[in-house]
């Protein structure tokens, strides 16, 4: 493992691998272990979409094991104003260790692996998010105490958190079903890919417009925000047509009785989904956002070491 772009370059060992060493830095965390991993070591973070999770977990993760994070704005650098992501990856490759980035689109970050000679990590671009699906694994895991046979029910729109979603279920074992409008599926390559990937792993991928299809007897139902950076103008538009998509009492009953809802946040109560599920005794969504950090910082440990 060399970078951390795209779940569908993972195998089933390397995620089982960054769990088993996330669950020991969690571990020493919470008992006061030092754990100084990445001493001395540099992390590039460079951000052209806002954030609190990413932003925070890396940055204090960088810390815990050893090492100094660098807050990147894009607009405060030189490749807001138009230097090219190949100078950019060139120059940084000098100065730091490794580097982070989010971002729109999904062929900066693999120009940025191509042209640079560090390790790069997905934080995120209008295609994929791979480090928060890796977290919610982790926390299924967790709870459930197993991947393999369960269900995840995801509903709403099919954008970078679904389409990761697909690539880290087909990769571990879970059975994915997608929810979303016809007109906002997932992105069909990445679809064929998990098809593809869950055959290995046996597990199903099912592409749906019910959301009660998808819902039914799920262990976990996840959703996320209808309207994705980038997409505000669209507002109004996507509102009304996600609105049967909104994960509330009545889906949320579709699904086992122990089930888990996780959302990747920020979430937009009333919207995708009501108060009483979110803030509900069946909600893990802080859990899921408290293992960003512990995952990430096994992303690290691995690729940067
Ligand atoms: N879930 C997530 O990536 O949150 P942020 O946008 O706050 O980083
Ligand atoms: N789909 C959302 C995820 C935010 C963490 C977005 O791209 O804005």
């Amino acid at each position: 493992m060399k970078h951390l772009i795209d779940l569908n370059d993972l195998s089933y060992n390397e995620i089982a691998d960054l769990f088993t060493l996330a669950a020991k830095l969690k571990k020493q965390l919470k008992e006061g272990v030092e754990h100084h991993i990445l001493k001395g070591k540099t992390l590039a973070m460079i951000f052209s979409k806002s954030s609190t999770r990413t932003r925070v977990s890396f940055e204090a993760g960088i810390y815990q094991l050893g090492g100094y994070p660098l807050f990147l704005s894009s607009s405060d650098i030189q490749l807001g104003r138009g230097e090219t992501i190949h100078d950019t990856a060139k120059v940084l490759s000098h100065y730091v260790d490794g580097i982070m980035i989010r971002t729109f689109k999904h062929s900066d970050v693999l120009d940025l692996a191509k042209y640079g000679s560090i390790p790069v990590i997905n934080g995120l671009t209008d295609l994929m998010h791979p480090c928060q699906i890796l977290a919610d694994l982790f926390t299924i895991y967790e709870s459930k105490g197993r991947l393999k046979g369960l269900k995840l029910a995801y509903v709403g729109d099919g954008n970078n958190v679904a389409n990761s979603l697909l690539h880290g279920c087909a990769k571990t074992g879970v059975d994915i079903y997608v929810a979303t409008p016809e007109q906002y599926g997932c992105n069909p390559t990445i679809i064929e890919q998990a098809r593809h990937a869950a055959e290995k792993s046996g597990s199903k991928v099912v592409i749906t417009t019910d959301p009660e299809e998808a819902a039914k007897d799920a262990d976990v139902i996840y959703t996320d925000t209808w309207i994705s950076m980038g997409q505000e103008d669209e507002k109004e538009l996507r509102v009304k047509t996600f609105m049967s998509y909104q994960v509330n009492e009545k889906l949320f009953s579709k699904a086992k009785k122990d089930a888990m809802f996780l959302h990747c946040l920020p979430a937009y109560r009333g919207l995708e989904v009501t108060e009483s599920i979110i803030d509900g005794p069946n909600s893990n969504v802080f859990e899921e956002a408290e293992n960003r950090l512990h995952v990430q910082k096994a992303i690290m440990a691995t690729i940067m070491q």
